[in-house]
């Protein structure tokens, strides 16, 4: 079975960025690869701003045609009701977001996110047609203990607990010791995780969602390495922080195909 995968650079601002800054981030990096002719149908471009830009971020997409998509960092495992500080699936929805990350490592370690819960955020993702990027990974700690597979491995089989054969989904691998810290693993290293985590997929999802399921690597990508991970045959794309928050280095993420002749 031939399945291609369109690549997909996501770019995760995390707190950074207020509505006016973002307006004027989304068009510099829209001029960008309007001047670049970037081809969306080869790489796919996505942004995850603070919740509060994105109805910013949607007026503008929608008035100006860009192309990326864009989605939130979280959201609520419920639907409405009183959780007080919750974002609904449904309202992001409403936003006309696409994508929303889910469990990033921020979240599980400053927030408490557990499995459970974070698999009730992709279910709840699903539920309002949003494709949740999941995100695993382990940390340090985790890496020394028992090797760099088996807690991503875990944290998705979790994450994907109760989902239909079928559901559409990305899963982002990001070591929690190589984001922000400037050491990125070797791209060896994320195919190696990638492999195992392809194969979770295939287990519960199907193996049509397996082949067709992007896997990205995220953890201080960077234009001088990006290259190298796209490479790789199980590696679909980057979940990127710092680096996304510079026009010049996340065009030129997004453009790895022109600058390395992959
Ligand atoms: P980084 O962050 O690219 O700054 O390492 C990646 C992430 O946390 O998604």
């Amino acid at each position: 079975m031939v399945v291609t995968r369109t690549p997909l650079i996501a770019g995760n601002w995390k707190m950074n960025l207020d509505h006016l800054q973002a307006i004027a981030f989304v068009q510099k990096l829209d001029w960008a690869l309007k001047d670049a002719k970037h081809d969306f149908a080869s790489v796919e471009v996505a942004v995850f701003p603070p919740f509060t830009d994105l109805r910013s971020v949607q007026t503008l997409v929608s008035a100006d045609k860009i192309e990326f998509a864009y989605g939130a960092q979280d959201l609520s495992a419920h639907a409405s009701g009183a959780y007080t500080g919750e974002i609904s699936g449904a309202f992001l929805s409403a936003l006309g977001c696409g994508y929303v990350l889910v469990g990033h490592s921020e979240r599980r370690q400053y927030h408490g996110e557990t499995d459970e819960l974070i698999a009730a955020k992709v279910k709840a993702a699903i539920a309002h047609g949003l494709v949740p990027v999941i995100c695993v990974g382990e940390t340090a700690g985790d890496l020394e203990e028992h090797g760099a597979s088996a807690v991503p491995v875990a944290q998705l089989e979790a994450a994907l607990a109760g989902l239909p054969k079928g559901a559409d989904i990305v899963v982002a691998y990001e070591p929690v010791w190589a984001i922000g810290s400037g050491q990125a693993a070797t791209p060896e290293q994320a195919e190696q995780v990638a492999l195992p985590l392809r194969a979770v997929v295939g287990r519960v999802l199907g193996d049509a969602a397996a082949a067709k399921t992007r896997i990205l690597y995220g953890g201080s990508v960077g234009a001088s390495n990006i290259a190298g991970f796209m490479r790789e045959p199980n590696i679909d794309g980057a979940l990127v922080g710092g680096a996304s928050l510079k026009i010049n280095d996340f065009s030129a993420i997004i453009r790895y195909q022109k600058h390395v002749g992959v």
